[in-house]
């Protein structure tokens, strides 16, 4: 059966355990051998600009073995030039896997429907869950490892109506964690996605709670969490958005409400003085570098994952 990676719940808790393993794995030895050695290619397309995703799975394919084919999507224009359907038959027959990021969703959707092969979503509107399997892997490392991180507090403060906050929500939920979402109530995350976290989270023993301050949210958390303001293809609102969420910056005062020694994640690009102040980011409690190395680590772990034989 071809397995995808289009959300965070397309892993099971046990599944995504595993992916983090051999995460870890990865950052203990770069060039651990695993069944993905050999020359397979595997396609890698951006419609929306890129710089660590491009490079951690093009390095990652490589590293792996495989051979990384870097897709300009401009060029491409998939679903312009040709339909998705089509462009998918056409990559399923020569290429190993698909890593797409792209628009909406269903963009990917539909190229999974076809593609015969597995597709992994390097970032869509709705979700980006190759950073949260990142961001699990750094939780990991600097805490009690993946066994570790059940029973965590991970705040995300900021736009939670975009991608990381559905990916946080769902993808924290397999984990175990208690996602508290801070956000303004005309930024709230898509009711379909809390659902399917809260039902997730009964099963692991998390939970999820969308929360209207800022304070409360990151109130005693081990890990807290935020991203721009202004998403990819939301620069025509870059003034309005940043009235609206200025009340949930992440800053000194923030961090001083958590946990003592907690984690302070970016998925970066960061803007110091909008979303996180630079004290923050650049402070002793932030893991922000060791969360962009481990997109490395935790890619390739996945493609391992869904190339290996079944
Ligand atoms: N929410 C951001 C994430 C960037 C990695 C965006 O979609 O632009």
């Amino acid at each position: 059966m071809t397995r995808h990676f289009l959300r965070d719940d397309d892993l099971t808790p046990q599944e995504q355990a595993d992916v983090l393993e051999l995460a870890l794995a990865f950052r203990a030895d770069r060039f651990l051998r695993t069944p993905l050695s050999g020359p397979r290619a595997v396609a890698v397309i951006f419609d929306k600009p890129t710089l660590r995703t491009q490079v951690s799975f093009v390095t990652g394919i490589a590293e792996l073995g495989g051979f990384p084919l870097a897709v300009d999507g401009t060029l491409a224009q998939i679903g312009v030039r040709e339909s998705i359907a089509d462009t998918a038959r056409v990559l399923g027959r020569q290429v190993a896997a698909v890593v797409w990021r792209t628009h909406a969703q269903t963009r990917l959707d539909e190229m999974a429907a076809v593609a015969g092969v597995p597709v992994v979503n390097a970032l869509t509107d709705e979700f980006h869950p190759c950073q949260v399997l990142a961001d699990l892997t750094t939780i990991a490392q600097h805490r009690g490892g993946v066994a570790g991180l059940a029973g965590t507090t991970l705040a995300y403060v900021g736009d939670g109506a975009n991608n990381m906050a559905h990916s946080y929500l769902l993808g924290g939920a397999t984990a175990g964690l208690h996602v508290r979402v801070g956000t303004p109530a005309d930024a709230l995350p898509d009711p379909e996605v809390l659902a399917a976290a809260r039902a997730v989270a009964a099963r692991t023993g998390g939970s999820v709670a969308v929360l209207h301050d800022r304070d409360e949210a990151v109130a005693g958390a081990d890990v807290v969490a935020t991203d721009t303001w202004v998403s990819m293809g939301q620069e025509d609102e870059a003034g309005e958005r940043a009235g609206r969420f200025t009340a949930f910056r992440l800053d000194g005062d923030a961090l001083a409400l958590a946990a003592p020694d907690a984690l302070v994640l970016h998925c970066l690009p960061a803007y110091r003085g909008k979303e996180i102040t630079a004290d923050v980011l650049d402070g002793p409690q932030s893991v922000v570098w060791d969360e962009a190395e481990n997109r490395l680590h935790a890619q390739k772990a996945l493609l391992t994952f869904l190339l290996a034989e079944r």
